[in-house]
């Protein structure tokens, strides 16, 4: 048994070579592809998704939150209400919502990103700065 093993481990010289050279290669094509997608990651949601989002914003957030996001049933979302709360809490509140409340979590629908981009959207000032 061990001797079978050593045999596997050893193979042949020439293909411990061609092992070493085709693992490089998969390195190297992994991390060509890391490199290609890692600005996709973190670029955030592209301009397609970001009109889906406006939309939503209007119609879902805006059926609370007022189509100006001056406030109905939910708070206003101006720039100006928002100013002093901090992203990473906005964040988190329209990713899980405010139990006991009326608003609703979005982690369901929606990923970081596009809950990170319609928060700064929101900061930025919505509908318009
Ligand atoms: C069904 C009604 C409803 C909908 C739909 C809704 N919200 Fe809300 N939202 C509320 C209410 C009510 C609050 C206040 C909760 C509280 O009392 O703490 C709130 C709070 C918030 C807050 C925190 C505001 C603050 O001053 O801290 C943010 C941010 C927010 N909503 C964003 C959104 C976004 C973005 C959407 C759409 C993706 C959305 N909401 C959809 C009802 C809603």
């Amino acid at each position: 048994m061990a001797a079978a093993v050593g045999l596997l481990r050893s193979g042949t010289p020439g293909m411990a070579g061609a092992n070493t050279a085709s693992g490089q290669r998969c390195a190297l094509i992994l991390l060509v592809c890391l490199a290609l997608l890692s600005p996709l990651l973190q670029a955030g949601p592209d301009e397609q998704r970001q009109r889906q989002l406006d939309n939503l914003l209007l119609q879902d957030c805006g059926s609370c939150h007022g189509l100006r996001m001056t406030g109905g049933l939910g708070p206003a979302l101006t720039r100006q209400a928002l100013a002093d709360k901090p992203r990473d809490s906005l964040i988190a509140t329209v990713a899980h919502g405010r139990p006991g409340t009326a608003m609703p979590g979005w982690n369901a629908l929606l990923d970081e990103q596009d809950i990170a981009w319609l928060v700064d959207r929101l900061l930025q000032g919505y509908p318009r700065p």
